[in-house]
């Protein structure tokens, strides 16, 4: 028994099974609702209207995140709702977890060019009466002759293709060799690619790549589809913990993903996926192992340790990406539970474990990653930072979509915001979140303990104290007011409060103090946005001369591209990776005092 379900205006429609929730007939339908608690009731952010239809009575999660008026007007939680019948549903643009911008540019460093798969042009005698070698044995014996490179191995998938590919090509092939296996045979006309993946829990970051000139073809930027069942890493872990054929969706929503962006960006480029020969993916430790299809229970319990911790091979086609058939996935080392390959590519592609003095690194994100170089030694650890500065537990919070406020500035009493696009506002993303608290704090609205005051644009709503960003009626169109409250400012104490715990920690078990910092490096798409004088005027960044801080963009990204191209750099990668000294936050001695001061404004 189904029923039909139209979500609009996203336009998907279709037959879900009878007794599903809202949100599993959106999963059904490709509709990537927000569900930050993975469906569990308890963040209030799968909001929907029912424009049309009978659904089942609204239940107690819905009546705290909805007010008597929201449900009368029809507006529910997609988890907690069953349709009765056929309806239609409108999901309202904060709801939706796309469109978002994605930032994929970071700064490239410059390396030579020595990839871990070589090709070299073969041509071979046909044969004949006289010469009846095999194949294989003719290939391989042509590679020596007119190389001097000794292969032993035939993948068992260019095996299988080898005759008919050897007759198709008239004899001359493009054969692509790694350590001392056969892994492609390109035509003789074709250049071997690569593919470098920066694995994020929200987005997803790819690179082709020219193997032989390290030239970058094509960049794309998309999200990450598991984002349906989870916006945060223990939710997707307790997602994928349920049940293996959980754990295996979201291992294949990704690698539909990236098959689907590697054909995306070859139609760009004018090739073929079938030519790359070798990828490299970096992500945290959880995007690892739920893209290997390593188990995770372990990850998401103390003391979370990871199943594998260096560096892995593994053949594309095994994970179910269709390059050319023997290309090999390599992913950077993992550090800990919390600390990935991710951190170790930032740290590469920043060169920071190279630099003299005191170095502060940060990727932001949903979890943030620091490290402190201390004259050469590396002391990481990860922050709880969660996904407030996405937008998330925030009111009027969204993702960098279009309509986002991105900038904003009081002055005097009024608000003067920037949007991404330009567009009519929607609601605050990261950067215009940090905005308005450092903005608020600054004008002494918002006192150093968090408290919002008295002020021409403070109200009280149930109770809840607020301040209006854009009221109802400044835009003439009946859009709803945009409001930042007391409780997004004890959100973003919380997240707030957590990286700069981090960063206390490092410095306090280093034995040194923030003044003594010489950079700090700011990673990630949030870190890129960010105005860092608002992140230092709120107390996130230690208060520094601004020309200490260096946003990189995606060092992530850069860093699993610079895996692909040097081999020297993915030893690099390995030694960063042996080096790092890692401390659990939680467990540190100093955590709780820190913590406490920490979550202080200013
Ligand atoms: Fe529905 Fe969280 S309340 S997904």
């Amino acid at each position: 028994m189904t029923v039909h379900v139209d979500f609009e205006p996203v336009g998907r429609r279709g037959q879900c099974p009878t007794g599903s929730t809202l949100l599993n007939c959106a999963r059904e339908l490709g509709v990537d609702l927000v569900n930050l608690c993975g469906g569990g009731g308890t963040c209030g952010r799968c909001v929907v209207q029912i424009m049309e239809g009978e659904v089942s009575t609204p239940t107690s999660s819905e009546g705290k995140f909805l007010s008597s008026e929201q449900l009368a007007a029809g507006y529910r939680l997609a988890c907690q709702t069953v349709p009765l019948g056929n309806c239609k549903v409108r999901v309202p643009p904060e709801s939706l977890t796309t469109p978002q911008r994605t930032q994929v540019e970071g700064e490239e460093l410059p390396v030579a060019v020595e990839p871990p798969v070589q090709t070299y042009l073969v041509t071979l005698d046909p044969p004949s009466l006289d010469d009846l070698r095999a194949d294989a044995g003719r290939l391989l014996e042509a590679l020596a002759q007119q190389y001097g490179v000794m292969v032993s191995i035939l993948d068992l998938a260019v095996l299988r293709e080898l005759p008919l590919r050897l007759r198709g090509e008239g004899w001359q092939v493009r054969v692509a060799v790694r350590d001392e296996e056969v892994v492609a045979l390109l035509p003789s006309a074709v250049r071997p690619l690569g593919l470098a993946v920066d694995l994020g829990t929200t987005k997803i970051a790819a690179y082709l790549v020219d193997l032989e000139t390290g030239r970058t073809l094509a960049v794309k930027g998309v999200m990450n589809p598991q984002i349906a069942y989870g916006e945060d890493v223990i939710a997707r872990l307790a997602f994928a913990g349920e049940s293996p054929a959980q754990a295996a969706r979201l291992q294949e929503l990704v690698v539909e993903t990236l098959n689907q962006t590697a054909i995306e960006m070859c139609a760009e480029a004018r090739v073929a996926p079938a030519h790359i020969v070798e990828a490299v993916v970096v992500g945290n430790t959880a995007m690892h192992h739920l893209f290997v299809g390593l188990p995770v229970d372990q990850l998401a319990k103390a003391p979370y340790v990871p199943a594998v911790a260096s560096a892995l091979d593994v053949k594309a086609r095994d994970l179910g990406l269709h390059f050319a058939p023997g290309a090999t996935v390599h992913l950077l080392p993992n550090i800990a539970g919390y600390v990935g390959a991710d951190h170790v590519a930032m740290l590469l592609a920043t060169g920071v474990t190279q630099a003299e003095g005191l170095v502060l690194a940060i990727d932001i994100g949903t979890n943030t990653e620091v490290c402190l170089v201390n004259h050469g030694t590396l002391t990481s650890l990860s922050c709880a930072s969660g996904p407030a500065f996405e937008g998330a537990h925030i009111k009027h919070g969204m993702r960098a979509a279009n309509g986002a406020i991105e900038r904003l500035r009081l002055v005097d009493d009024r608000v003067e915001y920037q949007t991404i696009g330009g567009a009519p506002p929607v609601g605050l993303c990261g950067s215009g979140i940090l905005d308005t608290l450092a903005q608020l704090y600054q004008a002494g609205i918002v006192d150093s303990r968090g408290r919002m005051g008295e002020h021409p644009r403070v109200r009280d709503v149930q109770g809840v104290r607020e301040f209006v960003l854009v009221a109802e009626d400044e835009w003439g169109d009946g859009r709803p007011a945009i409001t930042f409250t007391q409780k997004d400012v004890r959100e973003l104490q919380l997240a707030k409060g957590a990286m700069r715990t981090g960063i206390n920690v490092l410095l306090e078990v280093n034995g040194v103090t923030s003044d003594e910092i010489n950079q700090v490096i700011i990673a990630g798409a949030f870190g890129t946005y960010i105005d860092v004088a608002s992140a230092v005027a709120i107390g996130m960044l230690p208060r520094l001369p601004l020309d200490r801080f260096r946003q990189v963009g995606n060092a992530a990204g850069m860093g699993a591209k610079l895996a692909l191209i040097s081999k020297t750099k993915r030893r690099e990668a390995q030694a960063i990776a042996s080096r790092v000294r890692y401390i659990e936050l939680a467990t540190a001695p100093q955590f709780a005092t820190t913590f406490a001061q920490a979550m202080y404004l200013g």
